[in-house]
């Protein structure tokens, strides 16, 4: 049976998984750390997937490799494949007096025209996350480097073309040198850039040249949902494809993602379902038909993998409020979550809005997070933990909500991330979202999407009609957890009379 390998190049680390194609099943598995921080040299990424690659054994043997990544990090390229400058990441919020100046410019001057404008002509308005912004802070606070800009390219557009055997000159491991031209993206990361409109299928480099200046840069080409957008650099994958010549032939590249995208797919969300992630970002997150044009800016319109549309409300404060209340308290995840169950729904009236790190929905890129409350009553460590927990959760139902404010059907909800195993979160999640909740099987959504991927790219390579002859391949994903609705209406009431009053 084939092989094919999903990557998952995230914030905190490149992933990646080995499956058979046919069936799904887990082969093997490796992973490898990137740095912290919001600005981050992308060498890391190629030496953290080097390292995964190796940690799962090789990629020798496999027929097909797709990339799920990061969504929006802005990746310079000048005209010899050299980053300009240190990648700005997804969650770098510096550009966020840029996304309010390019608000402005479009419309009739005013804030909400100009919202509405860059929500219906990309889906999304705009918030420091967005690469466009990023481009527009580059072109204003180092025009330097915004003048050597040859191309600009997302994280997982650009360890693909790494994979392809593309890189700066002169860089052994990238033996095909610098072919910007050879850069290619999929449907799902193109629409987080906001110069690129999903509902038509094309870039729009009138809003390009209104934030870099110009646009005599490369963009990378958007491939089909199960196309090639090139063969893997036999040093890199797909070695032993060709035992006849005993060098090989490299393996078919697939389109990959951003990572939502690949959660989705990987998750096999159909519309319907929706997904609430809690990692370095929350995620709630729903597949439809056609994506919508929000002018508030809580939902982004992005596309999905599939050739749908992925409805998207993004949080910025999410695993690491609980990271941040293990830290206060000085207890492990398992110790955070015993407190937390010791004190009452609603933690007797202690309330945190978390915006420990500014926050994208709603959009305060410069708030500080509230703790209102305190009494004797509510000052022991159990109510603390559980207001943590709570304020972060409640952030996520806001997404719910506004994710429902668009017409969203909601009839199936999974909880995804390490913190979906901490009992507290599963016991508070269903008081707070007042639904039934589905815990999937702990496992790499992302990479496990972009694998999937890669099947689906290696059967429509085969198939006379292409991608659509065949569906993506029918891997299931069990429920291995489902959780009552036990709606506590006091918890989310009380957030949010603290969270307008801030
Ligand atoms: C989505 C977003 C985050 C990143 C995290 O818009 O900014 O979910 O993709 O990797």
């Amino acid at each position: 049976m084939p092989l094919v390998a999903g990557v998952d190049t995230s914030t905190q680390s490149c992933k990646i998984v080995v499956r058979d194609a046919e069936t799904g099943a887990l082969v093997r598995t490796g992973s490898a750390k990137h740095p912290d921080g919001t600005e981050v040299d992308p060498q890391h990424w190629w030496d953290a997937f080097q390292e995964a690659a190796a940690a799962a054994g090789g990629l020798a043997d496999v027929a097909a490799i797709s990339v799920g990544g990061q969504q929006h990090g802005m990746v310079t390229l000048d005209a010899d494949g050299n980053v300009v400058r240190p990648a700005l990441l997804w969650n770098d919020t510096r550009s966020a007096p840029s996304a309010e100046a390019l608000i402005s410019e479009l419309g009739d001057g005013s804030r909400e025209a100009g919202a509405q404008a860059w929500a219906d002509a990309v889906g999304s308005v705009l918030v420091a996350s967005l690469t466009v912004t990023k481009l527009r802070w580059l072109r204003d606070n180092e025009p330097e480097n915004a003048a050597r800009v040859a191309a600009v390219a997302l994280p997982h557009d650009w360890l693909s073309w790494r994979i392809a055997g593309y890189g700066p000159a002169g860089d052994p491991t990238a033996p095909l040198g610098p072919q910007l031209d050879k850069l290619f993206t999929d449907r799902s990361d193109a629409s987080g850039t906001g110069y690129y409109d999903a509902a038509v299928g094309e870039y729009r480099p009138d809003l390009l040249e209104r934030a870099l200046g110009r646009t005599d840069v490369v963009l990378p080409r958007v491939v089909g949902v199960a196309e090639a957008g090139a063969v893997a650099h036999p040093s890199i994958a797909g070695a032993d494809l060709d035992p006849s010549t005993g060098s090989g032939t490299g393996c078919l590249i697939g389109p990959g993602a951003g990572d939502n995208a690949g959660a989705s797919l990987g998750l096999g969300m159909t519309p319907g379902d929706i997904a609430i992630s809690i990692g370095t970002s929350g995620v709630v997150s729903a597949v439809a038909p056609k994506r919508t044009a929000d002018g508030t800016g809580a939902i982004n319109g992005f596309a999905d993998a599939t050739g749908n549309a992925l409805m998207l409300a993004v949080t910025l404060n999410a695993a690491r409020v609980l990271d941040a209340a293990r830290e206060v308290l000085d207890v492990d995840f398992d110790e955070l979550a015993e407190l937390a169950l010791q004190a009452p729904p609603g933690s007797d009236g202690l309330v945190l809005v978390p915006y420990l790190e500014g926050e994208r929905t709603p959009n305060r890129p410069d708030a500080t997070g509230t703790l209102h409350g305190i009494r004797l009553a509510t000052s022991t460590r159990s109510h603390l933990a559980r207001a943590y927990i709570e304020g972060m959760l409640c952030g996520l139902a806001d997404g719910l909500d506004a994710l429902r404010a668009q017409g969203v059907a909601v009839e199936r909800v999974m909880l995804i991330g390490g913190a979906a195993q901490s009992p507290a979160v599963q016991q508070i999640a269903p008081q707070v979202f007042g639904l039934p909740i589905g815990i999937p099987e702990p496992g790499e959504y992302v990479a496990d999407g972009a694998a999937r991927q890669a099947a689906w790219t290696l059967a429509a390579a085969s198939a006379p009609g292409g991608a659509d002859d065949v569906a993506a391949p029918a891997w299931s994903t069990t429920i291995a957890t489902t959780l009552a609705a036990d709606p506590k209406p006091v918890v989310r009431e009380q957030y949010a009379a603290v969270r307008d009053l801030v």
